[in-house]
């Protein structure tokens, strides 16, 4: 499943990388359908409880990766109008759709109520009042209150990269968990709204799922409280965050299995749907990124690799400073060199990775970065006025291009002299 090497050569599901990238160039995405299948079984598989997986569109947008999802029965979880227009059009079922982000906007609303979605996750007073007076203003249209669920912010430390940490007071998402209450109490008196659950989101690449436990113990708590004040929830969305190996060597695969018994048992008792976020755990896995090595060089000691691929399109080791694996396409038992790989960029945090030990790949031959399914092209610019690169899907033992490779007119669509 996904990808392995078959007498030194990368193979995605039984096609060799090497035929695609001859079709399709350098730099290429290339993702496993069956991967993102077994995925989704397996963590949908390992729940008892009814419940609803709404996949992290923000993980990886691509049609046919949201499609794949849709006609498993998944539903989405989306932060923009865009991801809902994407959801949407990949055939996901308004009614499995959660609207999560702090800075839902009124078009943004109107477009997700006039659209009959699931629940907008509420992450402060104001957006409560502007989802209420947007409801109230289309009500008509759409004949129903907004369903709200709010999202609390449990202060958790997840013990995750600051930058993919979430649920700690410092940071900006969620409501603190001692004003939910009162908020709660406060949404019950709008009728713009229906309070349908809560929702918790602690953080990503999460290895080890305890914290997300303890925050399910103290999202319990409130729900208790809210129960004796008469406030009632059918909802509990528990967020995405579910890590995935990227280091073979040091990273260990959470076991989805007590994630699912620490969740399940957190919420024993209470007749409430549980709702998952995840989207690095369906997909991280089953993408690698493709780039073609172009130079070799030197300065003084040092040793550079240089790929035609770059932080434009793979951002995570230049913000996070993230590990993927890289190896190359073919492999031939060449020499091994420590060197950088790094991109074209003119930034000098454009690298792969660096003091990395790799069979030295000829210039002209190929590498792959592993692990780049999730937030790989989603997190992809333009900079340097590079054009996006192509995405590919595998399925079936064969593979087709479910994202043309961007053009140069494409890089300047929409303006003008
Ligand atoms: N739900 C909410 C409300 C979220 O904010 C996120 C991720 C998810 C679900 C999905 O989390 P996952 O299951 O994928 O961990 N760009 C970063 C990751 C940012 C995650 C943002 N929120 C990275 O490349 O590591």
């Amino acid at each position: 499943m996904g990808f392995y090497y078959e007498n030194g050569e990368l193979v995605a599901d039984g096609v060799k990388v090497r035929d695609i990238v001859e079709e399709v160039g350098t730099p290429v995405y290339i993702y496993s359908k069956k991967h993102f299948v077994e995925q989704f079984k397996r963590f949908s598989g390992a729940f008892k409880r009814e419940h609803l997986v709404c996949f992290a569109v923000k993980a990886n947008s691509n049609l046919a990766v949201i499609n794949t999802f849709a006609k498993l029965g998944a539903g989405a979880d989306i932060v923009s109008k865009g991801e809902l227009f994407r959801a949407l059009k990949a055939g996901i079922e308004p009614k499995k759709i959660v609207f999560s982000g702090v800075a839902k906007t009124e078009g943004e609303i109107e477009y997700a109520l006039s659209n009959g979605i699931f629940m907008f996750n509420v992450e402060s007073k104001d957006e409560l009042y502007t989802i209420n007076s947007v409801a109230k203003r289309v009500e008509k249209r759409v004949e129903k209150r907004a369903p709200i669920s709010f999202r609390i912010n449990p202060d958790v430390d997840p013990k995750t990269h600051p930058y993919i940490s979430t649920g700690l007071k410092k940071n900006k998402f969620g409501v603190p968990y001692n004003e939910a209450l009162e908020l709660y109490l406060e949404a019950e008196k709008l009728d713009g709204v229906e309070i349908v659950g809560v929702q918790f989101h602690i953080g990503s690449q999460l290895l080890d799922t305890t914290p997300i436990y303890d925050a399910s113990l103290r999202i319990a708590e409130l729900i208790r409280e809210l129960e004796k004040r008469g406030v009632s929830v059918s909802v509990v969305d528990v967020g995405g965050g579910v890590g995935i190996v990227y280091n073979e060597e040091e990273d260990k695969e959470p076991s989805l299995d007590e994630y699912a018994r620490q969740v399940e048992s957190a919420f024993e008792g209470f007749d409430v749907k549980l709702v998952f976020e995840p989207g690095r755990f369906l997909v991280g896995n089953g993408g690698i990124l493709v780039s073609r090595v172009v130079y070799h060089k030197t300065n003084v000691n040092k040793k550079f690799m240089i790929v035609d691929a770059g932080m434009n399109d793979l951002l995570r080791p230049s913000l996070y400073n993230a590990y993927h694996k890289i190896e190359p396409v073919v492999k031939k038992g060449r020499e091994k060199v420590v060197c950088d790989i790094v991109g074209p960029i003119c930034e000098t945090g454009d690298f792969f990775a660096r003091d990395y030990e790799i069979e030295d790949v000829e210039n002209g031959e190929c590498i792959a970065v592993f692990s780049a399914g999730a937030y790989g092209f989603t997190m992809a610019s333009n900079y340097n006025s590079r054009p996006k690169p192509a995405e590919v899907l595998v399925e079936d033992g064969s593979f087709r291009v479910v994202r043309k490779r961007e053009t140069l007119d494409d890089l300047i669509r929409g303006e003008t002299l």
